[in-house]
């Protein structure tokens, strides 16, 4: 029966599935990389991958350009872990991965679906850009994927992997998405190549050196994460995606742990130096206080003078935030202020609550910091806590000086609840900075310079340089005993849960980009 119109329909099916054709197929994996279908398969749970407009090829007037089913992207919907995701992979076996009208309107008929029932976007990148032959068609279709993925922002979780090339208009798409992923060695992004940075600049540069996953997510901070290979990829997909709602008006999900929430740590104390100038590793502390020692952190290479990551405390989806004192003695810079800032967005926008550990000497000084914008980049970080209405638990673990101290989650800033460690220093100044400011004449006249500073630092960190004076003011809400870090904010999260707050009414804010 109909035999003829099945004949027809696996045909088509197969030519379909077979892009760009088995040569194309073949050069894709001697680059080492797999196909755009391998791609959805690694990703998506078995059998759940339906996709649309599997038959779409160009329509421009260019009759030397081969048609291809599917015209370079493949699009659709499935499912992760059992949760559903729509997404759309460009297959580079066709025209190079380039995309034409048809490519962004089957493109931007996934975003607005995602969009519209609330569920997370995942694009697949491997393309050489705007497809040349489609002319402005072309940069026409790119347009509406930059609106919808600005329409997504906010409303459903946009993840983008770079595994290839993308070249030119391909990245800008990517950049509006809330985390990138870019497999090392594959992954490259520019908006312009090598051959025009010589011919405009001179400058000799490779593609890995200008766009390539270790420049991305060490240099630029455009990567939020390295993968190092494919499979790699798209199980920190299937990870990210774990901690995150389907959308703004969902709740991330529960892990179950049997990580005991009231869990109390007296040698967590040994992990602070009792030498403040001494640097540890603030990953041990969160190691230690979250469930399971499980911390995914985000934007690993870039700014690592600060941590920023997801984990779960007593089951619940958290953000974390963390000055790092090994790096720039935790300090805060420019690019540390927009990792910190873009991050408690995400949180704020997708209900995550946010965890602030805090143990740093201030904004990093320096002209390169002033004439590069710290104030400019340095406020976002006020900016981005004043505004995120999520649980905001803050913990001063060391010390917390000057404006560094507000940025850091204060009171100030809407935190719901503010702890501190017998060991935190709350200050306007460090003692060193502030006792050449105070004692200057008495720094001036001494007989013994060094012994002057050291008993002046001594009296100053005494006076000021603790937790107690804050708490006396209500600033801190309590000063915890650090081997009950765990138990406290998970009760602190606990009890801010279902917390509602609106502002007065605005359009938007105007944020100092
Ligand atoms: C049409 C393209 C193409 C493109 C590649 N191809 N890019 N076709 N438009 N933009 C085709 C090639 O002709 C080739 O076709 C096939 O894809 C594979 O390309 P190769 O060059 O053989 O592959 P490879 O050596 O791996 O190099 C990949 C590449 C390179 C680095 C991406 O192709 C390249 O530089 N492409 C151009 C990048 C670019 O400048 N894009 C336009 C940017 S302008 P055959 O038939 O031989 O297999 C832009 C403006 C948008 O995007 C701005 C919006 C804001």
């Amino acid at each position: 029966m109909h035999g003829e119109k099945f004949e027809k329909f696996y045909d088509m099916k197969k030519l379909a599935e077979a892009g760009g054709g088995q040569e194309r197929i073949e050069v894709q994996h001697s680059k080492g990389k797999l196909t755009a279908r391998e791609r959805i398969d690694l990703l998506l749970d078995e059998g759940t991958f339906v996709e649309l407009d599997k038959y779409v090829t160009h329509r421009h007037d260019d009759t030397e350009t081969k048609k291809f089913y599917g015209d370079g992207v493949i699009t659709g919907f499935g499912r992760v872990n059992g949760r559903k995701i729509f997404l759309y992979a460009y297959d580079f076996t066709i025209l190079g991965g380039s995309l034409g009208e048809m490519a962004s309107k089957k493109i931007v008929k996934i975003m607005d679906k995602a969009i519209k029932v609330g569920a997370p976007l995942v694009g697949i990148l491997d393309s050489g850009g705007a497809r040349i032959q489609e002319g402005v068609m072309s940069l026409d279709g790119y347009g509406d994927i930059f609106y919808r993925n600005t329409t997504a922002s906010g409303i459903i979780p946009q993840i983008t992997a770079s595994i290839g090339p993308c070249a030119g208009g391909a990245v800008y798409s990517p950049a509006i998405t809330d985390f990138i992923i870019m497999v090392e060695n594959v992954g490259q992004m520019f908006v312009t190549g090598p051959e025009v940075v010589k011919e405009v600049l001179s400058e000799d540069v490779s593609f890995e050196e200008l766009g390539g996953a270790i420049a991305h997510s060490t240099k630029s901070g455009v990567a939020h994460f390295v993968a190092s290979n494919e499979y790699d990829c798209m199980e920190k997909i299937k990870k990210l995606l774990s901690y995150l709602p389907q959308n703004n008006i969902d709740y991330p999900p529960s892990l179950e742990s049997n990580d005991d929430p009231n869990r109390v740590d007296p040698n967590l104390i040994k992990i602070l130096p009792e030498n403040p100038y001494q640097p540890y590793d603030i990953k041990e502390i969160i190691l230690n206080i979250v469930d399971d020692r499980d911390f995914f952190e985000i934007h690993e290479g870039f700014a690592p003078n600060l941590i920023v990551g997801f984990a779960h405390m007593g089951e619940k989806t958290i953000g974390i935030i963390a000055n790092q004192p090994m790096v720039l003695a935790g300090a805060l810079d420019i690019d540390s202020s927009n990792k910190a800032s873009r991050f408690i967005r995400f949180c704020d926008s997708f209900n995550i609550p946010i965890v602030t550990l805090v143990d740093t000497p201030g904004y990093l000084p320096g002209t390169n910091q002033e004439h590069n914008g710290i104030i400019r980049h340095g406020s976002k970080l006020l900016y981005a806590y004043c505004e995120a209405s999520v649980p905001k638990i803050t913990c001063i673990i060391g010390k917390a000086y000057g404006g560094a101290y507000i940025a850091m989650g204060s009171k100030n800033l809407k935190a719901d609840v503010n702890f501190a460690w017998p060991t935190a220093e709350i200050a306007v100044l460090g003692p060193e900075a502030a006792i050449t400011i105070i004692n200057r004449r008495e720094l001036k006249t001494a007989k013994d310079p060094k012994a002057t500073k050291k008993k002046l630092a001594d009296e100053y960190r005494k006076k000021f340089a603790n937790p107690y004076i804050a708490a006396e003011k209500g600033i801190i809400d309590l000063v915890i005993d650090p081997m009950e870090t765990r138990p406290m904010i998970i009760q602190a999260l606990h009890s801010m849960s279902g917390k509602k707050e609106t502002g007065p009414w605005k359009k938007h804010g105007n944020i100092n980009l």
